[in-house]
């Protein structure tokens, strides 16, 4: 069976649901919405499931943990679709390079890869050997959750996975990284693409295993120059969508490179479905750019969740007007929530959406 067939849009009730149809450009009654990073730290029956788990590794291992920490926001606002609990870095980690988490540090890899004879000597994993939990999870999630709540699979872009393991954590600077892309051209291409095989796999796995959407994150896209942008990152993520394309044509996808506002057209031109904006960008703009070729998702800044009730829903409009009516768009962050946002001011967030976002 091929995954076109299994997920077959307008007869399965998940695929004509308003996050589904506004990806396809259609028509809906009231603008779907999610939020990135909606299953975190400031929801307090989070904070409870990552301490039984112990840490975070342990709770993106478990297949019934993160089941419970990705249907949590969907239980207590009812979001329009859910984002599979795992994290980026899960990948590389299953290439052999060692993931840690230390609390108030961020990620950690054990090795690092800024060699040729490291890059080349990657192992390409068999996502359901290697990452068998985290298809266990999709599955397990993809029972649980309500008729007609879609699931987003998701992965990091090679270059932003590969700032991560070529500087063997967050950075600043991208010192490492960006010298790979300077110095030895040819092995970061070999680099990207290897990334963008491996990474193509593991989300036809999460396909495979019931994901009915799948989203690309390039967070740190934004810092390279236009043309390394290009070279780098955009022809690795074009790379894994025309994989996706070809393999499993009814899956939309959903690109999201922070920072690359000035790229929006070449971004739409990789076959993608919809692209994912920052606040940086007006989605009024975006739309007259590319809105005939792609939905568009975002753009709320985050920050915004911080302040009061009177400025989210102010703000919360104001995203909703910038985009204007009609079908394309799809309510988010522009990037994610973080940790000290009450959750009142989210409920303002989704009341307002609920009620202005009308069609
Ligand atoms: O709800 C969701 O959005 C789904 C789960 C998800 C996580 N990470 C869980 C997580 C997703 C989609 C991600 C993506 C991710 N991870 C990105 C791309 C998006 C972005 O934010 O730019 C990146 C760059 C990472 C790497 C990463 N993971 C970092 C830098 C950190 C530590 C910093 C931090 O926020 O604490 C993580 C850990 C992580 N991944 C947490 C969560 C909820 C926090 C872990 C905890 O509970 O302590």
């Amino acid at each position: 069976m091929t995954h076109d067939s299994r997920n077959n849009s307008r007869n399965n009730p998940r695929h004509d649901c308003r996050f589904m149809r506004a990806l396809r450009r259609e028509p809906v009654d009231r603008t779907p919405m999610w939020m990135m990073r909606q299953a975190g730290r400031y929801l307090p029956e989070y904070r409870a499931t990552r301490a039984r788990a112990g840490d975070f590794m342990t709770l993106a291992g478990t297949p019934e943990l993160a089941c419970e920490v990705t249907l949590q926001p969907i239980q207590r606002f009812g979001f329009d679709a859910a984002i599979l609990f795992s994290d980026i870095l899960i990948l590389p980690h299953e290439m052999g390079l060692g993931l840690g988490f230390t609390p108030g540090e961020g990620p950690k890899f054990e090795r690092t890869v800024r060699d040729v004879a490291t890059i080349d000597a990657l192992p390409r994993p068999d996502p359901n050997q290697a990452c068998g939990y985290v298809m266990d999870a999709v599955r397990l999630i993809r029972r649980e959750l309500p008729e007609g709540t879609p699931l987003i699979g998701f992965a990091g872009s090679p270059w932003t996975v590969g700032t991560y393991i070529i500087e063997g954590g967050s950075s600043r600077d991208f010192k490492h990284a960006k010298a790979l892309l300077m110095e030895q051209p040819e092995a970061a291409e070999r680099l990207m693409m290897h990334l963008a095989e491996s990474t193509a796999d593991y989300l036809l796995a999460q396909v495979e295993a019931g994901a009915d959407a799948l989203m690309l994150f390039d967070s740190w896209g934004g810092v390279l120059s236009p043309a390394h942008f290009q070279r780098y990152s955009l022809a690795s993520m074009a790379r894994i969508v025309e994989r996706l394309r070809e393999a499993a044509p009814e899956i939309p996808v959903i690109l999201f490179a922070k920072g690359c506002g000035q790229h929006l057209e070449a971004m739409a031109a990789t076959g993608c479905q919809a692209l994912g904006l920052d606040w940086t960008s007006s989605l009024g703009e975006a739309r007259r750019r590319v809105g005939d070729r792609v939905a568009l998702q975002g753009n709320l800044d985050p920050v915004v969740l911080t302040t009061s009730p009177k400025v989210i829903e102010q703000a919360t409009r104001d995203v909703l007007d910038d985009y204007g009516p009609g079908a394309g768009h799809i309510f988010n962050l522009g990037h994610g929530i973080t940790p000290e946002v009450p959750t009142e001011h989210v409920e303002v967030l989704v009341e307002t959406v609920r009620r202005y976002g009308r069609h």
